[in-house]
């Protein structure tokens, strides 16, 4: 049963990941590269769990073992008692490939590496160490301790134990509903999640119907949680745009293709909530 957790990258997934993580009883070490940036997302960590003790959902003793089972680190190699790596960096290759080959040398033989990307194949992460045997995509969703969610992606090169041992624990330890999907762009959610977004970015970009109106629709119509512009603004338009770009390069289908507003946007550094500037604007 793996009991001690590494997580690279303490940001909004890497964080969220550590909490469930950390409640669910693991031992749980977060690398980032320095020590306001662990500052940073130690302080995300613990509002979200405050939040929870507010709302009555864990008891205050609860919060402060669960803050006791997570440490940070600014050194992967650190990870040497480590049973499994859940990389959670920004989405870019170069980084991702230099921190599985770190990993790969600093973790036990037995231990499983994973990545949390939505856009970039596991295989070519795989293929960076000595042991793609033992590399899976775990995917979870933002928020995380919100979210039900986890998607396991298996490469070619996956052995059947370790991808057993990944969804065991996302299911029986996070609690989360594990779902299989092949090493392809977008896997299962984006795949059929992006173009809808996409294609509500360019309804607005058409003039078909106001922001407004096309985000209450599919409130309202549809009971989704939140409308298509408002997601794509809770994701970030520039992961928005690297998840597109991703899936039509893979496909080569119209119905991925960035619309130009959402390049625009991008370009001019309008992301979304993070930003406090999308679709619609978030006053700090
Ligand atoms: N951390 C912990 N808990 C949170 C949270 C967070 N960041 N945000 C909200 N919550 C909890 C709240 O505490 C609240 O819990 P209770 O009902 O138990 O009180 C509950 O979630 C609802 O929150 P709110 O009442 O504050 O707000 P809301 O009802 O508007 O819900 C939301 C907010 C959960 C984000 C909801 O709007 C939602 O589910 N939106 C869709 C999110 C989604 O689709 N995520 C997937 C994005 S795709 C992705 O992540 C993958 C990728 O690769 C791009």
């Amino acid at each position: 049963m793996i009991e001690r957790l590494g997580i690279v990258g303490g940001g909004q997934m890497g964080a969220g990941i550590a909490e469930v993580a950390a409640r669910a009883g693991s031992s749980v070490l977060v690398m980032e590269v320095n020590a306001d940036l662990a500052e940073r997302s130690l302080s995300r960590l613990t509002t979200s769990l405050d939040r929870a003790v507010s709302k009555g959902k864990l008891p205050e003793s609860d919060r402060d073992s669960t803050l006791g089972r997570i440490t940070y680190t600014t050194h992967l190699g650190d990870f040497g008692d480590r049973q499994l790596a859940i990389e959670a960096v920004t989405e870019d290759e170069g980084l991702k490939l230099d921190i599985f080959r770190s990993l790969d040398r600093a973790m036990p033989a037995d231990a499983i590496l994973a990545s949390n990307t939505s856009s970039i194949p596991i295989t070519r992460l795989a293929a960076a160490t000595e042991r793609p045997e033992s590399v899976v995509g775990m995917h979870f969703f933002n928020p995380v301790p919100v979210m039900g969610l986890m998607e396991l992606v298996t490469t070619v090169r996956t052995d059947a134990p370790i991808a057993d041992a990944a969804e065991a624990y996302g299911s029986d330890v996070l609690g989360k509903t594990v779902i299989r999907a092949k090493d392809r762009g977008g896997f299962i959610v984006n795949m059929l999640l992006v173009p809808y977004l996409v294609g509500g970015i360019r309804m607005l970009e058409q003039g078909v119907a106001t922001r407004e109106d096309i985000d209450a629709g599919m409130r309202l119509g549809a009971n989704h949680p939140m409308g298509p512009l408002e997601l794509s603004d809770y994701i970030g338009l520039d992961t928005m745009k690297l998840v597109a770009d991703v899936l039509f390069e893979e496909f080569k289908e119209a119905m991925y293709a960035s619309p130009p507003l959402l390049s625009r946007m991008v370009e001019a550094g309008l992301l979304g909530r993070k930003t406090g500037a999308g679709f619609y604007d978030y006053p700090a």
